[in-house]
């Protein structure tokens, strides 16, 4: 793809956290395409060495790193390794996530706090690390949210919890480091095509067909959807924007809560 004028980013590095798989990839690959260098976190090495291949092949560098978002040193190391690599990060993603459906009386603390721990903390032990590594002024940070953060969602009150509690952090760090020039902002994706969030929520025809007929524009989104607003957030068209939450997922967050409890029985686990 041809570089040029505001998406142009070659020279910048971009840290993608959950980069190894699905629409965290899918928005690593648009900046390597672009000429970006990446930087991928995720726990399985791997999935990493799949998706690095994925990246080379755009030209730049590529490097990946194995750590769980849930443990704030080893995500600080990694970053720190990164940084020492690739210099400051210009683009910080935070997409790292977990999810099964169930009701909340059908999970554990455990079950809950595996959810909650992986995406609000994972966010904040990514964001918090990374600070010291960032572009200042002109870092742009962008969490992955989910309208679970908006949309009260039986079967998925650890995503919702979790999801708002994302935002609140986007919304807050937004002010917190402004007057260090770095922008932070939440993307708000709708169904993505062929990634592992929907084959959770919708795992079957039936339900795949349910989930569409709620979407407004009627189909299911794509990662170049969501990666083509990442890029236009961390491009000098984005550089006012900071403290906002984006749905990008063709209308479905107007549609109110889905019912989840098909699906819910298609993918129960028996406890
Ligand atoms: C009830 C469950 C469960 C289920 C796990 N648990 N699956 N409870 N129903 N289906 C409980 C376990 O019993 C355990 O509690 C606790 O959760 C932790 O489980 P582990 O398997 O030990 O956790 P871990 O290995 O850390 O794995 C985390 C995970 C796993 C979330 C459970 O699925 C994962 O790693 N997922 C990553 C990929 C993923 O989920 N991608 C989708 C992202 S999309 P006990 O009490 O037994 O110890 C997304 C949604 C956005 O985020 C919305 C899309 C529209
Ligand atoms: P995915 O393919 O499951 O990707 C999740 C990524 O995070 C993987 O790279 C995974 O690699 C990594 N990861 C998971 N747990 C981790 C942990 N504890 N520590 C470090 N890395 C971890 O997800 P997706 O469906 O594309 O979703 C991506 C993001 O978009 C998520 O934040 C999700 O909530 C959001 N979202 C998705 C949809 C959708 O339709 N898919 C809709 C709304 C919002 P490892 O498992 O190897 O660690």
């Amino acid at each position: 793809m041809k570089s040029e004028g505001p998406f142009d980013f070659h020279g910048r590095t971009v840290f993608v956290a959950g980069g190894s798989s699905g629409i965290n990839l899918g928005i690593a690959e648009a900046f390597a395409q672009h000429g970006a260098t990446l930087a991928i976190l995720g726990r399985s090495q791997e999935r990493i060495g799949t998706a690095l291949e994925q990246l080379r092949r755009h030209g730049g560098e590529a490097a990946g790193y194995s750590a769980d978002v849930r443990d704030a040193a080893a995500v600080r190391d990694a970053l720190a390794q990164a940084h020492a690599r690739f210099g400051a990060i210009d683009v910080l993603v935070s997409g790292a996530a977990g999810n099964f459906l169930a009701p909340a009386l059908g999970m554990s603390a455990n079950g809950f706090k595996t959810v909650v721990d992986i995406d609000l903390l994972g966010s904040f032990n990514v964001l918090r690390g990374a600070h010291e590594f960032l572009r200042k002024p002109g870092a742009s940070v962008i969490s992955l949210s989910a309208s679970q953060a908006f949309v009260p969602t039986p079967f998925q009150a650890h995503v919702c919890a979790a999801k708002a509690g994302v935002d609140m952090l986007t919304r807050v760090l937004a002010m917190e480091w402004g007057a260090d020039g770095i922008r932070v902002n939440s993307i708000v994706p709708g169904p993505i095509e062929g990634t592992e969030g929907i084959r959770r929520l919708a795992p079957n025809d039936e339900e795949r067909r349910r989930m569409t007929a709620r979407v407004p524009l009627s189909r299911y989104g794509t990662c170049a959807d969501i990666a083509g607003i990442a890029m236009v957030l961390s491009s000098p068209l984005g550089a006012y924007i900071t403290g906002v939450v984006l749905p990008v997922d063709g209308g479905i967050s107007l549609a109110g809560p889905r019912d989840f409890s098909a699906a819910w029985t298609a993918t129960r686990r028996e406890r």
